[in-house]
């Protein structure tokens, strides 16, 4: 095990009640609160209301932030830092998924800062002076942005897909209701389930091969992760199944699975820019790349990759390699994937021409790896197979 420090400082509020937490995790902060929310889902669900009628009670000032959409661009963190900094805000409200709390954590940092935050923080990545507190209303479980430090942006001018993380980007609390995750369009599901086991994967799949409680409690989280999918696609109102989705979507990235590991997040970096190019959702685009960055470092990470297949999908090893046991684990996945959720088994499915590999690869960052280096043929190789059903 590598030596790590630990700290996740978000407190959490779960379960069916836990919207009734607001009203005090509000009364800390001055008057006046950034509404922020993406396209409308909020509005059709009620949820808005819900919120502003706590918002109103509790004496705030709200202004809206409306109309963050999947994949924030750049534009958008411009236009709520010029909202904040116009409305003296003190503290941001974020309400929906990942691209709604990604976008108002930028927004917390780059409002109080005068220089071009992009330039700053996600080419530079300097520090930041200061940030704006957020708290988190989750209605999506995909992304753990609710419990970790990160924040993913486009800039559609270079079409690079950056993340940025810094302690400061915490959000101060998350309000984690399952029952608000029953209005999911499946497909919207299926990406949440995908991105939670990408995430684990990245962290499980990554050196020491030592054997180490993080790894056993990746394993469970996986094995939770697909148990939870299964029921929640049969019955998308089983309260337990969506709990299990909401906690392990945020589990897997509030620190405890990085604890000791070397962190890998290569198929990540390759997907990315499917993204950024072509705004594929993220979880889809993973669907279609994880499995195949699996297949290409399957000889490097033999053993790593043969557990999993033993632990999380049963496959029996008897009488086969290291390397024989590995596929079959990574075919399960894909099955799962592709038969079970109905994800895409191909870039071509999602839209994206095979002739654009080439930019793909330009943008794609190799500084991401961990079983063996990744260089620029080695994506466009991986890519490629990202082509094949
Ligand atoms: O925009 P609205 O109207 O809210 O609709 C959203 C959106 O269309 C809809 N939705 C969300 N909750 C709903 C709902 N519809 C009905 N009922 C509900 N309860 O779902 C759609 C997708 O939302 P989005 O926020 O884009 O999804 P997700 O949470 O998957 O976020 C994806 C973004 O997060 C980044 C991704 O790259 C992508 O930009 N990531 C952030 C990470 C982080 N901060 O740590 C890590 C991830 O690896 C990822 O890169
Ligand atoms: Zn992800």
């Amino acid at each position: 095990m590598n030596d790590f420090v630990y700290y996740n400082p978000v407190r959490v509020h779960f379960g069916r009640n836990a919207l009734e937490a607001l009203a005090d995790e509000l009364a800390v902060y001055g008057p006046r609160v950034l509404l922020a929310y993406g396209g409308g889902s909020i509005r059709r669900t009620g949820l808005y209301d819900q919120v502003m009628a706590v918002l109103t009670e509790a004496g705030k000032q709200v202004t809206e932030f409306s109309g963050i959409l999947p994949n924030p661009r750049m534009e958008k963190v411009y236009e709520g830092a010029s909202l904040c900094r116009e409305e003296k805000i003190d503290l941001i409200l974020a309400v929906g998924g990942g691209s709604v709390i990604d976008c108002a954590k930028a927004v917390a940092i780059a409002a109080c800062e005068e220089e071009d935050f992009w330039q700053k923080f996600y080419v530079n990545w300097e520090e930041p002076k200061a940030a704006i507190p957020l708290g988190t209303i989750l209605t999506i479980p995909a992304t753990g942005s609710e419990m970790d430090k990160d924040a993913v942006i486009t800039n559609p001018v270079t079409g690079e897909k950056n993340s940025y993380a810094h302690p400061l980007l915490y959000p101060q609390f998350s309000i984690l209701d399952p029952t608000l995750t029953y209005t999911l369009p499946k497909e919207q599901m299926v990406n949440g389930i995908v991105d939670t086991m990408s995430h684990i994967l990245e962290l499980y799949v990554s050196p020491p091969d030592t054997d180490c409680l993080t790894d056993e409690l990746a394993e469970a989280a996986m094995r939770t992760e697909i148990r939870a999918a299964r029921t929640a696609l049969k019955d998308p109102q089983d309260y337990d199944a969506r709990a299990d989705l909401m906690w392990t979507s945020s589990f897997a990235l509030c620190g405890m699975l990085n604890n000791g590991k070397k962190t890998d997040w290569a198929a990540h970096c390759i997907q990315h820019p499917t993204s950024a190019l072509f705004d594929v959702a993220h979880g889809a685009g993973l669907a279609v790349v994880h499995p195949a960055y699996l297949d290409y470092i399957c000889r490097e990470a033999a053993s790593r990759l043969a557990r999993m297949a033993v632990q999380v999908w049963q496959v029996d090893p008897a009488g086969k390699t290291e390397e024989e046991t590995a596929r079959e684990g990574i075919c399960a996945l894909k099955k799962f994937f592709r038969e079970e959720l109905g994800a895409a088994a191909s870039l071509a499915e999602l839209g994206i021409p095979k002739e654009s590999i080439p930019q793909l690869v330009r943008l794609t960052d190799l500084s991401c790896w961990s079983y063996r280096e990744l260089t620029a043929g080695d994506v466009q190789k991986i890519l490629e197979a990202c082509y094949e059903e």
